[in-house]
């Protein structure tokens, strides 16, 4: 594999996750396939999990771990071809990514969404720009329009819980007082269809996601509707993307409760407002998997990280 940046570049879901729990079981089990090679993790946004679950898989894997919190420390840097550089720009994303390439063996990006412009977020100009004009492996560690890092991890922790043939998942819309991208949610929906889930997305009208990733998947508007007889119960914002960035309303019985849980799963990919996006009931509750899906997070990597070394 060259590249990981989006779920489309899983050839078998489920043997991936099958390999993610080996690699649970005995993480250092292939310490020496990173020997004398280097990852590179640069934040352009903030970030808990993904940072340290991509290291630690990263370690566990034998390879040197370069970060660089690159929004706060790196040059401000230009994607359009021709710019006369004589604004806010200091360096070329064609000069940083080669240079950044001398560095390392795999280069991985946290790269969000502006809300602001639907057109460059939707060409991803940072993750595509380093992929151009890099020589070496782009790993997504969340871009304008995926995390498939997330997906994975959710894809294991669904494998781990589940008892049923055939579970009915909820992607469940939540309020929240801030504008977020649609990375976490288009990259669960895009691996739910890899899935073989009784699944369905429950949002307020005017949330509606990106219909070339939703397809067919049905969309119920009644929250409590949908949630009838669901197995696992997947909770995140997103601002509306017809309206793109916009915050449309901040219904507060969109809020998941214990009640409305029913006996479900509840997973959501943190950080998470507790008592805006969940009640506290949920969260504290043995229900609740999102300390599991952040383990999962590491084995996640860890695959991922795996399959592009085998492939240097
Ligand atoms: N879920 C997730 O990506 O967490 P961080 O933003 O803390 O990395």
């Amino acid at each position: 594999m060259n590249h990981y940046l989006s779920i489309k570049d899983i050839d078998n879901l489920d043997d991936w996750v099958t390999q993610a729990k080996e690699l649970k079981k005995q993480p250092k089990a292939y310490k020496k396939i990173g020997e004398d090679k280097t990852i590179c993790l640069l934040f352009f946004n903030n970030s808990l999990r993904t940072r340290l679950s991509t290291q630690k898989a990263a370690l566990n894997l034998g390879l040197e771990v370069m970060v660089m919190n690159f929004g706060s420390e790196g040059w401000a840097l230009e994607y359009e071809d021709g710019t006369v550089m004589n604004q806010n720009t200091s360096e070329h994303i064609k000069e940083a990514a080669q240079v950044v390439s001398q560095f390392c063996d795999i280069v991985a990006i946290r790269a969000f969404a502006s809300l602001t412009d639907k057109e460059k977020d939707e060409a991803e100009v940072v993750l595509n720009g380093f992929k151009k004009y890099t020589s070496i492996p782009v790993v997504n560690m969340e871009s304008s329009v995926g995390h498939p890092l997330q997906a994975l991890a959710d894809a294991i922790t669904i494998d781990e819980q589940n008892t049923k043939p055939k579970p009915k998942v909820v992607l469940s819309w939540a309020p929240h007082p801030k504008a977020l991208p649609h990375a976490v949610a288009n990259s669960f929906v895009e691996m739910m269809q890899l899935q073989d889930a009784n699944f369905v997305i429950t949002h307020p009208k005017g949330y509606e996601l990106n219909k070339n990733i939703t397809k067919d998947i049905p969309v119920e508007y009644d929250q409590n509707k949908a949630m009838e007889g669901a197995d696992f119960v997947y909770v995140k914002n997103w601002s509306s993307y017809v309206d793109y960035g916009k915050v449309l309303n901040h219904d507060t019985n969109w809020m998941m409760t214990k009640e409305k849980l029913g006996h479900a799963k509840f997973m959501h990919c943190l950080p998470v407002r507790r008592n805006v996006v969940v009640e506290d009931a949920v969260l504290d509750s043995d229900q609740s998997l999102v300390v599991e899906q952040a383990n999962n997070r590491t084995y996640a990597a860890q695959i991922v990280l795996k399959k592009i070394l085998e492939s240097l």
